[in-house]
């Protein structure tokens, strides 16, 4: 029985491959990079679900970025998957249904797929990743957003691979939706300042009202309903859906999330100054 691994080269993917070690099956779009991981691997594209190799009693670990096609290949794959896997562990977005905005309403509509599909399930829900925000700060040490003083339990990403690694090697457990957040959550001004520490530079963070962070955006080349909805997310966060933090990665793992000051302790300050805009 195999743990098959898809978005296995993504940030969650590799982290997870290294906590399966030679448990792990990657499918990767292109052979080059089954060989870079080192690991077992196949061939095959989401898009494709057949090229989705599950034989019975594997465990499925279904996760991407996403894309305009998200929706359908995810739920293709869980279909397919559906008939022969022991359980498919996938990664969702804290608090979401079909019709959030975005994304996090592609989430939404996927989940509830699953949910249905009489496939043993368990859906990972973090909130967001702390590997995201150094690459936010533009190159006048300013990252903007429209959170206001709302606080996000920012997630290490590494965290979240560890929690799926404990899921899909313990014996299948009952079907269930993790909530997955950092030790605290602190707000945009408090992580500015953090950042400010790990960078070694001043960085603030400049909250805007929801339309002109959307006109923002729109400046950036964003089109006009992304960026309205995408500024209109950013200020349903701040309202506090992502303000409190959960127990379940140490419910799970049996030691406490990463803190963003350990996140940022454990990341070498050059490789964090090229994720900024900082040339
Ligand atoms: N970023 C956040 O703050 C945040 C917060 C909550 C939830 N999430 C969710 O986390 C997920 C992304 O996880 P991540 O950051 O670990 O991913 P990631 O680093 O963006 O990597 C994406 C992975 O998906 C693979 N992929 C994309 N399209 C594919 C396809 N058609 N077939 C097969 N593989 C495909 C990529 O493969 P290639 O290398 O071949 O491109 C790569 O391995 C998303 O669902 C996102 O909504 C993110």
């Amino acid at each position: 029985m195999a743990i098959v691994v898809t978005g296995a080269t993504g940030t969650i993917g590799r982290a997870l491959i290294g906590e399966l070690g030679g448990a792990a099956r990657a499918v990767v779009r292109r052979p080059e990079q089954g060989e870079e991981l080192g690991c077992d691997y196949v061939v095959g594209d989401l898009e494709r679900p057949e090229s989705i190799p599950i034989e019975p009693g594997d465990r499925l670990f279904l996760n991407s970025s996403l894309w305009p096609g998200f929706v359908r290949a995810h739920q293709a794959v869980i279909d397919h998957a559906a008939t022969n896997a022991a359980q498919v562990v996938t990664v969702s977005v804290r608090g979401v249904t079909s019709g959030s905005l975005l994304g996090f309403g592609m989430h939404g509509q996927v989940d509830a797929h699953l949910k249905a599909s009489g496939v043993p399930w368990a859906i990972l829900a973090p909130v967001g990743f702390m590997q995201n925000l150094a690459g936010d700060v533009d190159d006048e040490g300013r990252f903007f957003g429209s959170y206001g003083r709302g606080p996000v339990g920012y997630i290490d990403a590494r965290d979240i691979a560890a929690v799926a690694a404990a899921l899909l090697t313990r014996p299948v457990g009952a079907d269930a939706t993790y909530e997955l957040t950092g030790p605290s959550a602190p707000t945009h001004d408090e992580i500015a300042a953090e950042l400010t520490r790990a960078l070694g530079r001043a960085v603030s963070y400049v909250d805007l009202s929801a339309d002109d962070n959307a006109a923002r955006l729109e400046k950036g080349g964003m089109p006009a309903q992304a960026a309205h909805d995408l500024a209109e997310l950013m200020a349903q966060i701040g309202d506090g859906r992502w303000a409190s933090t959960t127990t379940t990665v140490a419910d799970i793992l049996g030691r406490r999330p990463r803190s963003l000051r350990e996140f940022y302790s454990l990341v070498d300050s050059a490789s964090l100054r090229a994720a900024t805009a900082v040339s």
